[in-house]
């Protein structure tokens, strides 16, 4: 049996993804690896267990689908470049819903490595 799916519209970036990006998610994966799996080179120093900040994003639409942020995700979000509202880290939400759009910050917190 194929996993559900969710679309994931990804909005344009200058590195990362300069047209933007939409795909086809399985649901129940981390957005992270989804992100990773579909060429978006975003950071994960901590490989994905919630322990850095770098796989930063803004959940622009849909966050009703998916889990809130627990304790653990929002004091690590407060090292986060840009946060706002819609701040998630990618490594900590599961796919799930009809759709998810996704803007990525400019900066990561390791933006300092990228010169
Ligand atoms: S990869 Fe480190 S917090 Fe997500």
């Amino acid at each position: 049996m194929t996993a559900p799916i969710t679309r994931v519209r990804v909005l344009p970036h200058p590195e990362l993804c300069a047209e933007g990006l939409s795909f086809e998610a399985r649901q129940g994966r981390k957005l992270v690896d989804e992100l990773l799996a579909h060429g978006i080179a975003i950071e994960h120093a901590c490989e994905k267990v919630c322990a850095c900040a770098t796989c930063h994003v803004h959940l622009r639409s849909g966050a009703e689908f998916v889990a809130p942020a627990d304790e653990e995700e929002e004091d690590q979000l407060d090292d986060a470049w840009g946060l706002d509202a819609q701040s998630r880290l990618s490594c900590c939400v599961r796919v799930k819903g009809t759709e998810l759009v996704i803007e990525l910050p400019r900066f990561s917190r390791n933006h300092a490595r990228e010169a």
